[in-house]
């Protein structure tokens, strides 16, 4: 009888502790997922521990600007989303994985996006690359050659998503949709643009195109590339290009919390502020893009100019959630007030 009863206590307390190792285990290390402090030889903190330690006692001000930024995302989501959704494998094809430093890092396309690749190749790829730089831009798009989350399984991704550091790179949305347009229907050599989107929107919204026009789809103007956005038909056919897509249906940054948020305005500061919590600040260098092709805040009111109200206003209402969750103001030369 009294061994029964020390048998069936010991099994209880067996499985007490059982559960509290593995409880432990998720939350602390975690061996069998990733290997924070054993790369390259070198101990290694994790990024997200760092973040969060560095922020408990008198936070420097970038550390208080990006605290700043991480509380008005989650209070826009807060007062702008009305239900919370569950995530699906779909949503997380954009969320890029380290799982040497212990990352996820949410892409968005003309914001950095290239560089940012380029970086995670080097943070992953066991000392195949040193610089950066030194990597062709095509490879870094190479579907395969960095992971993403959708790849795991249910349990992999919940670990992943408490555990590692989670950022995103965000950019002014008009700023970010001229440079888009500027990029994949100005330039000559963009012909898959123009065969796939080029062709569909001039047939739509041009009034009697030319045959030429038809056939190539080489010369989108920025007005018709907005009503192609803002038609309805557009968005029940397929989902947007990931070039003009929202960063809201990209990154679901209400849903996933991420803990940086990084901006293209602030790209070199905030870059060199990830790199040194991911503790690669003095052997990793962010690359510096060219500065002169690149899409400014003059450029994209020279864009807007000869837009109507009409189309103005509903394209800011199409992108307001960019706007509102990034704290990005209404554009001055908007007339939508
Ligand atoms: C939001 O933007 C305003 C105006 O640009 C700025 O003064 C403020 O500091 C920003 N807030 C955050 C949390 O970034």
């Amino acid at each position: 009888m009294r061994r029964g009863k020390v048998m069936v206590l010991a099994t209880c307390l067996g499985s007490f502790i059982l559960i509290i190792f593995y409880f432990q285990s998720g939350l602390s290390s975690g061996e069998d997922h990733f290997s924070v402090g054993h790369w390259n030889g070198k101990q290694r903190r994790n990024p997200l521990q760092a973040l969060y330690d560095s922020e408990q006692f008198e936070p420097s001000s970038i550390q208080a600007k990006h605290q700043m930024r991480r509380e008005l995302l989650a209070s826009a989501c807060k007062t702008y989303t009305r239900k919370r959704r569950v995530l699906t494998t779909d949503d997380l094809k954009h969320l890029i994985v380290d799982d040497t430093h212990g990352l996820l890092y949410c892409y968005v396309p003309k914001v950095a996006c290239t560089n940012w690749k380029r970086v995670m190749m080097v943070l992953t790829g066991q000392g195949k690359y040193k610089d950066p730089i030194h990597i062709p831009a095509n490879e870094a798009h190479v579907p395969g050659n960095l992971r993403t989350l959708s790849e795991f399984s249910t349990s992999e991704i919940n670990y992943r998503l408490r555990n590692y550091l989670k950022f995103i790179f965000v950019r002014e949305p008009f700023e970010r949709l001229v440079s888009a347009y500027r990029n994949k229907f100005t330039r000559t050599y963009n012909t898959a643009f123009h065969k796939r989107y080029g062709t569909k929107i001039i047939e739509r919204h041009r009034r009697d195109p030319s045959l030429e026009a038809l056939e190539h789809g080489d010369d989108v103007t920025f007005e018709e590339f907005l009503y192609y956005l803002v038609d309805p038909q557009t968005q029940r056919e397929e989902p947007f290009n990931e070039h003009w897509e929202r960063v809201h249906s990209l990154c679901h940054p209400c849903i996933v919390q991420y803990d940086v948020v990084g901006k293209y305005e602030t790209l070199e500061e905030d870059a060199n502020y990830l790199l040194q919590l991911m503790g690669v600040g003095d052997s990793i260098k962010f690359p510096t893009s060219s500065k002169t092709t690149r899409t400014t805040d003059g450029m994209a009111a020279e864009f807007f100019k000869g837009i109507n109200r009409f189309y103005q206003r509903r394209l800011f209402n199409l992108y307001k959630m960019d706007f509102l969750l990034f704290n990005y103001s209404i554009p001055h030369y908007l007339q939508i007030h």
